[in-house]
């Protein structure tokens, strides 16, 4: 049954789509910016006007969305810019729904990459301040979402925020908003490249106190219930690869589509392995993100996907 292409094509039981896929971008402030970030090849730091238009080649390729992230004109103590209507993420927002109406898009929630320690709440004592974190996560939410996001995304981690966004949203009027929590994230080392293309590594400490510790799995189970039960329509475990098993039981206990995200480090390694010829890019990003489609993603967000799309599509 493996002895040719159209032998194995007939006994495939995983298939690649780009409809699958979710492609994230970085927005900075200005017109006509388009900077590449150093660690992340092929991905780039854009503005808004940039981000449209790059949106109107993810549509071409057949990708249903994006996901955005802001890295602001300046931080603060408690990520102003984060929510702010005029910020690089709502501009980007309806810059896009301008030019490519139809296209999905995803808005990350979070305040890392807009306060000045770099932190995903605000700080108390030398720690995250969970209750009052959730007024601004639910104000950047619905920020984004009159702007015109289809998708909000929360990763933070902070305890009820599906709840307190969901109030948020519905009693302003926005029901149909999407919430794909980022229910099942863990403390990784592998989102390194993402914190300089976001310019959002803490200042001090880590995200050990509000992220999840790798050696737990059960916990994730409790994550994604509680994410569920608080409104969450889609929820997402991240990183991916090396989390499959997480992945997979999440999935099984799961009532809501599961995504999956193969995050920033993932993409970095296979790219520097490339680089150097140790490894092939084509077949190894394929690789992954079948990998991550048969341990029972019904999504994937990743930084491959344009690359990915294209060779579907030759
Ligand atoms: C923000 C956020 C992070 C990522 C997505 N949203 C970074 C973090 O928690 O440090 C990582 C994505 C990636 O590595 O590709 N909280």
């Amino acid at each position: 049954m493996r002895g040719s292409e159209r032998l194995r094509g007939l006994a495939c039981e995983t298939k690649l789509d780009p409809g699958d896929f979710i492609y994230p971008l970085f927005v900075c402030p200005g017109k006509g910016v388009k900077n590449e970030i150093s660690s992340m090849p092929g991905c780039y730091q854009m503005s808004a006007d940039m981000i449209a238009k790059e949106c109107e080649e993810v549509e071409g390729l057949g990708i249903p969305g994006v996901i955005l992230f802001g890295i602001p004109e300046k931080k603060d103590a408690v990520g102003s810019e984060g929510y702010a209507p005029t910020g690089v993420v709502p501009t980007a927002i309806r810059q896009i729904k301008d030019r490519v109406p139809g296209l999905l898009v995803v808005a990350d929630v979070c305040l890392c990459e807009y306060t000045d320690h770099g932190h995903c709440g605000v700080i108390r004592d030398g720690g995250v301040d969970n209750d009052p974190s959730l007024e601004l996560l639910s104000k950047a939410a619905l920020c984004y979402a009159e702007a015109g996001a289809d998708v909000v995304a929360p990763s933070d981690m902070m305890d009820g925020r599906v709840a307190h966004m969901r109030k948020t949203l519905d009693i302003a009027g926005k029901q149909e908003t999407v919430i794909l929590s980022y229910a099942v994230k863990y403390a990784s080392a592998f989102y390194g490249p993402f914190r300089d293309a976001a310019e959002s590594a803490p200042q001090f400490g880590d995200r050990r106190a509000y992220q999840m510790d790798p050696p737990n799995a059960r916990e994730a189970l409790r994550e994604a219930a509680l994410d569920v039960e608080e409104g969450a329509d889609m929820i997402m475990v991240k990183p991916a690869l090396p989390y499959l098993d997480i992945l997979y039981r999440v999935k099984q206990a799961s009532p809501v589509p599961v995504g999956a995200y193969n995050v920033s480090g993932e993409f970095s390694m296979i790219h520097a392995a490339a680089a150097n010829d140790w490894l092939d890019l084509k077949r190894t990003s394929h690789e992954s993100l079948i990998a991550i489609k048969r341990a029972g993603a019904d999504f994937i967000l990743t930084y491959f996907a344009k690359d990915v799309a294209r060779d579907l599509q030759s």
